[in-house]
């Protein structure tokens, strides 16, 4: 991968401010724009000075479509535990997004393959993603792509890996949800632009293999460097020990 795609951050907060401004450059000319928001806890002080900013300048944001990535089955839009609520927690009000323009996915569909098949659509009738904000799971997952995931998928029904769980564990208040609705990595690279965030030590084996592995099925985004408009934030701990 191009090295001058990777931007290395001094700290945690460092990588907030040059992902963010990454993606205010991105909102200037009032230009429509999909954003698709990765979920997780690296993303969330990138989201918070995005709105400290869009709140001290009063960038509009009117012309700013949000969607995200993934959804527990069976957790509705209003439970805490939901990537829907998180979504509306930390970006769609503090950013100001019009309701109409906040695409949630609903973990409550009655039929969660339909569900799927409709926000796939959702996301090509607005003719597509241009950012893609993506994290960085620790057996290579992106969104609830886990290992072994078709690489041409779009978005499907996936059943979670105990590892992603377990990490996921502490926002999930004892409940263990046994499918998820993803997008796929199919999804994901027809991104116009991908920018994926990692932050701390835990993150430099995952990192190190996505930049110097192969391509491979059992580690999903390795398929990320097929890409050609990715950039990576990392933070000087993720990036510690990646040769
Ligand atoms: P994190 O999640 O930002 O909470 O580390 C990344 C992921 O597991 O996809």
């Amino acid at each position: 991968m191009d090295p001058t795609r990777i931007k290395v951050a001094q700290n945690p907060d460092h990588l907030a401010e040059l992902a963010a401004d990454i993606l205010l450059h991105q909102f200037q000319d009032n230009k429509d724009l999909n954003i698709c928001c990765a979920t997780g806890a690296t993303p969330v002080r990138v989201y918070d000075k995005v709105a400290a900013t869009i709140q001290k300048k009063k960038i509009p944001m009117g012309h700013i479509r949000c969607f995200h990535l993934d959804e527990y089955v069976g957790l509705p839009p209003q439970d805490p535990r939901s990537y829907a609520h998180y979504m509306r927690q930390h970006v769609v009000l503090p950013w100001g997004i019009e309701d109409k323009n906040a695409i949630l996915w609903d973990g409550c569909a009655s039929n969660p393959q339909v569900e799927c098949q409709k926000y796939e659509a959702l996301i090509q009738n607005h003719g597509g993603i241009d950012w893609m904000i993506l994290g960085l799971g620790m057996n290579g997952h992106v969104a609830f792509n886990e290992p072994s995931s078709d690489p041409h998928s779009g978005c499907h029904v996936i059943r979670l890996a105990a590892s992603t769980l377990q990490n996921n564990a502490p926002y999930l208040g004892g409940l263990s949800p046994e499918y998820g609705m993803t997008m796929g990595i199919g999804s994901i690279l027809r991104a116009r632009n991908i920018l994926l965030l990692v932050s701390g030590g835990h993150k430099s084996a995952p990192l190190n293999r996505l930049l110097t592995g192969n391509i491979d099925t059992d580690f999903p985004a390795s398929h990320l460097k097929q890409h050609p408009d990715m950039t990576i934030v990392a933070d000087a701990a993720a990036m510690k020990g990646v040769i």
